[in-house]
């Protein structure tokens, strides 16, 4: 509709010898309009004209145009430059039931590009907290909102599988007299918080495990055999969280998987004259002259020989652009990684791998509990995602009174609602405060007030046969407003696409839902008389439920049956 407005807008200029495109945007100020055009400020610095003067010409030549109706209700110039835009109800209707019958047609059609997402990224023997939730949410969200667009996705949970906490977990299950069989989840969910804070306190232990860690990565048989086991045993486990919250891989590789790589990547690397010897290490100088802040030198082989997080990443590129030759990879990783990404990406760039680009770091903010510090349980610990899918479940229970006949499936799929909404409403980069109570209520901007406004229409609709036509008349204000809002639809996908934010189909849904309320509270449907009218509205709400159902697929929200 923005881009039908501004083809119009733009035709009436060049005939009044203008030469600009025009700029449409949804209205300031709503009481008085739909949308609004401001280029009368930079026309009139453009063409040395009064705005007064060109506003009010370009908005005679508008009333003037042929079909003016099927545009605009009206259109009336504000000083001192703008030109308010309402359109007509033929307009509105006419964008209605072209999204009826393909949904996507408000979309731009793009050029397929393949990226490849990183995200998830779970360190194989450490717990999963809640922390975690977070790059797994806003990475299986924006792989869905880029493949909505017609991209292609290809998705790598990049675990952490070869670093320290490997050599820690080991060393314990060494001193401990552990044989393999012994290791389960419950005892890695025990030894490696022991491990990391003995190490913390004792220097000695700490070089062991450093050097264990080393002779691993170096080939070292008995410990591969057990690492192969701390692996199976833990990506169980994760699988089974990451299964919880619906996230999807096509790629198991972990930074392990990187080694393979290094040679090839030591060659790039050398050809390019990059690697340098610093106090004995290898480092890759990554400054450029136009940075503010010093960005220190990536440190690349440390002198013992062991490669680092950098190292590893670096290879990954190179791995993927090898097989899959991808226009983007995405990496949805803690904002405080962002120095280190800052670091790959260039000497990516480079070694010519990847240009800097088309490598991006979707930062995000960390879960924090109520006194504004990361997240932990009354007593101090950091609680297991697992414990807080069960606490989160079980204060939606106690909230609901008819929860007895309510199918377990359902119940999972609500908690799951409640958590993702939560999480995904907030922008990525932003902290919040993780608040189980306030989530889960029914009103206010929460998943469950959007599973409830779709189940509600769904009820009215089920029993209705609703008729494929749609006549051209808006019956009243609650009624256009919801049009407009369905309109909307394609600029919020677009928006979260570009910006890799899935906050604002989070926004762009809950406002749809309000809509909607407000819609059915002021219409009764039921028991309409004029069949027409209500055709016309079950149309509509038909078609807002599709919106949202196909926007909570995007947010990897599934609707229950009941509520
Ligand atoms: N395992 C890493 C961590 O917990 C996250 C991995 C993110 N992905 C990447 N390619 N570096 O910090």
């Amino acid at each position: 509709m923005i881009q039908e407005l501004e083809s119009i807008l733009s035709q009436v200029f060049k005939e009044l010898g203008y030469e600009t495109t025009a700029k449409v945007i949804k209205s300031n100020r709503p009481d008085l309009c739909d949308y609004q055009c401001d280029n009368a400020f930079s026309l009139a610095k453009l063409y040395h004209q009064n705005p007064m003067e060109i506003g009010n010409k370009i908005v005679d030549a508008l009333k003037s145009i042929d079909n003016f109706s099927s545009f605009f209700e009206s259109v009336t110039f504000a000083p001192p430059g703008f030109i308010n835009m309402t359109v007509s109800n033929k307009f509105i209707n006419k964008y209605i039931r072209l999204l009826k019958e393909d949904f996507k047609a408000l979309l731009p059609k793009e050029k397929p590009e393949t990226f490849v997402l990183d995200f998830g990224g779970a360190n194989v023997a450490k717990p999963l907290h809640v922390g975690h939730m977070r790059t797994i949410m806003v990475g299986e969200s924006v792989a869905r909102i880029i493949r909505f667009l017609g991209h292609i996705t290809i998705s790598d949970v990049h675990l952490g599988d070869f670093g320290l906490q490997i050599g820690q977990v080991i060393y314990g299950v060494l001193r401990d007299g552990k044989s393999i069989d012994d290791i389960d989840i419950k005892y890695l969910d025990k030894i490696y918080p022991e491990m990391s804070a003995l190490c913390k306190e004792n220097e000695e232990i700490k070089e062991k495990c450093a050097i264990l860690t080393k002779e691993l990565q170096d080939g070292n048989k008995e410990y591969q055999k057990l690492w192969k086991k701390i692996l199976e045993v833990s990506i169980q486990d994760i699988k089974k969280n990451y299964d919880y919250l619906g996230a999807n891989f096509d790629l198991w590789l972990g930074e392990s998987d990187s080694y393979k790589h290094l040679d090839e990547l030591v060659t790039l690397l050398e050809k390019q004259n990059l690697l340098e010897i610093s106090e004995g290490a290898r480092v890759i100088d990554v400054s450029l002259e136009t940075d503010k802040k010093e960005v220190p030198p990536l440190l690349f082989q440390k002198s013992n020989g062991a490669y680092l997080y950098a190292s590893t990443d670096l290879a990954t590129i190179l791995q993927r652009k090898n097989d899959y030759d991808p226009d983007h990879i995405l990496y949805v990783v803690d904002n405080r990684q962002s120095l280190h990404f800052e670091q790959v990406f260039r000497a990516s760039d480079k070694a010519l791998i990847m240009p800097y680009n088309s490598l991006e770091h979707l930062g995000y903010g960390t879960v924090n509990g109520e006194d504004g510090k990361p997240y932990k349980t009354r007593s101090g610990e950091t609680p297991k995602l697992e414990t807080l899918f069960e606490k989160a479940k079980e204060i939606f229970i106690s909230k609901k009174e008819t929860n007895k006949d309510m199918k377990e499936e359902d119940v999972d799929k609500i908690v799951n609602a409640i958590l993702k909404f939560a999480d995904l409403q907030n922008s990525r980069e932003k902290d919040y405060i993780f608040d189980l109570n306030k989530f889960s209520d029914v009103s206010g901007k929460t998943g469950p007030y959007i599973l409830y406004t779709y189940l509600r229409i769904n009820k009215i609709l089920k029993d209705s046969q609703i008729n494929t036509k749609l006549t051209d008349v808006i019956y009243n204000k609650y009624d256009r407003d919801l049009r407009l809002k369905l309109i909307d639809f394609s600029s919020y996908v677009m928006l979260a696409f570009k910006e890799r934010k899935p906050h604002y189909i989070a926004d762009y849904v809950y406002n749809l839902c309000v809509a909607c309320n407000i819609f059915y509270q002021n219409n009764y449907i039921s028991n309409m008389e004029d069949e027409v009218n209500k055709n016309d509205w079950l149309y509509v709400l038909e078609l807002s439920n599709k919106v949202i159902k196909e926007m909570l697929d995007l947010l990897v929200i599934e609707i229950p049956s009941v509520m």
